[in-house]
């Protein structure tokens, strides 16, 4: 028998319909449009406008409209891993609230924090379950709200983040098509410079936490920037190193979108020409572990069965790594 691949067969996204403009940004804080677009790429974001929402009020109705697409039950569905830094609560997991929301009554499942890797290590740890032979229907769902946890005052991090994401479904695959490689990374030393100060163990949040500001994000963007252009760089050369990929071979680069110069660093060092090269930051901002499926979702009708396409990540952690996969409808 051929060997078992875990093969993308679904996906889809979702994104809320409040758009946050440059323009708007420039009412709030000290900024302009042409600051952030000549810096980052970003024209708009979507944000989650509404008392009660949560990261999982968007997944529901990506995984809804997937399921439909695929023709099959939320029953079907064994495993979800929900990869997210802004789950609904700190416990229970939202893989678990999500099952609920949409009757997935079989599956198990777990949040995966990777930052903005998530969706590449979600991945690629979906695809070890279809492999073994242990489950044949994974649902790997990347959404954030980062509104969440975005400071509004903060001009270096509210220019960025928007909310968002989407759901990719994997199953198994005889045919050599699916995840063919992944290229898997991090580095805690990175902490420093991304990260949530106040609301885990190490500091639970209080009144003075929030008083300080730290339950937002808070990031080093030059630090983040130097590491990002680099190690997202450096780790999709070497999955085409690995597995002999030319530029010509990749029919689709799929970056994480923080920002338009780490991707065209990215596109320059893997000889990537700009029109394989997926890009919807200018929509959308970084939607952090919703970036690439987002991505998928927006280009699927794109895709051609056999397709080459490279999923390339970088995040706080640090986190980083890349995935290679044959497209497989
Ligand atoms: O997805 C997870 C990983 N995250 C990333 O990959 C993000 C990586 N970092 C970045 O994308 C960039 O560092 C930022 C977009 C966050 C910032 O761009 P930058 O080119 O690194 O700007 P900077 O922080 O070096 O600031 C340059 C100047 C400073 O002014 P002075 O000191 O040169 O006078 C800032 O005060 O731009 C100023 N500045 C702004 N000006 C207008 C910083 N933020 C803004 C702003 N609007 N929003």
């Amino acid at each position: 028998m051929s060997k078992i691949q875990a093969a993308i067969t679904a996906v889809h996204g979702y994104a809320p319909e409040y758009v946050l403009t440059n323009h708007e940004l420039e009412t709030m804080v000290e900024t302009n449009d042409e600051w952030i677009m000549s810096r980052t790429g970003i024209k708009e974001r979507r944000i989650l406008k509404g008392e009660g929402l949560g990261t999982s009020d968007m997944a529901v109705p990506a995984v809804k409209a997937l399921l439909e697409k695929r023709g099959i039950s939320a029953e079907e569905i064994e495993l979800i891993i929900f990869c997210t830094t802004t789950p609904d609560m700190p416990f229970p997991a939202t893989a678990n609230i999500l099952a609920d929301k949409i009757g997935a009554k079989n599956a198990w499942g777990f949040d995966l924090q990777a930052a903005c890797s998530g969706f590449v290590y979600g991945l690629a740890t979906g695809a070890q379950f279809i492999e073994s032979g242990k489950h044949t229907k994974v649902l790997v769902v990347g959404f954030d709200k980062m509104s969440s946890i975005i400071n509004y005052q903060d001009r270096a991090t509210c220019i960025i983040f928007g909310d968002g994401g989407g759901c990719a479904l994997l199953e198994p695959n005889t045919e050599g098509l699916g995840i063919i490689d992944s290229v898997l990374k991090s580095d805690g030393a990175g902490r420093s410079f991304l990260h949530q100060k106040a609301g885990g163990s190490l500091k639970p949040a209080s009144h003075e936490t929030v008083d300080a500001m730290e339950h937002y994000a808070y990031q080093e963007g030059q630090t983040v920037f130097k590491f990002a252009v680099t190690n997202m760089a450096e780790v999709a050369a070497e999955i085409m190193d690995r597995n002999r990929l030319t530029p010509d071979d990749i029919a689709w680069l799929v970056p994480h979108q923080a920002n338009k110069r780490i991707i065209d660093a990215t596109a320059n060092r893997m000889g990537i020409s700009a029109d394989k090269v997926i890009v919807n930051i200018e929509r959308y901002g970084n939607t952090t572990n919703g970036t690439i499926p987002l991505c998928l979702w927006e280009w699927e009708s794109k895709f051609k069965k056999g397709d080459n396409l490279v999923l390339a990540a970088f995040g706080g952690g640090f986190t980083w790594g890349s995935l290679y996969l044959k497209w497989a409808y």
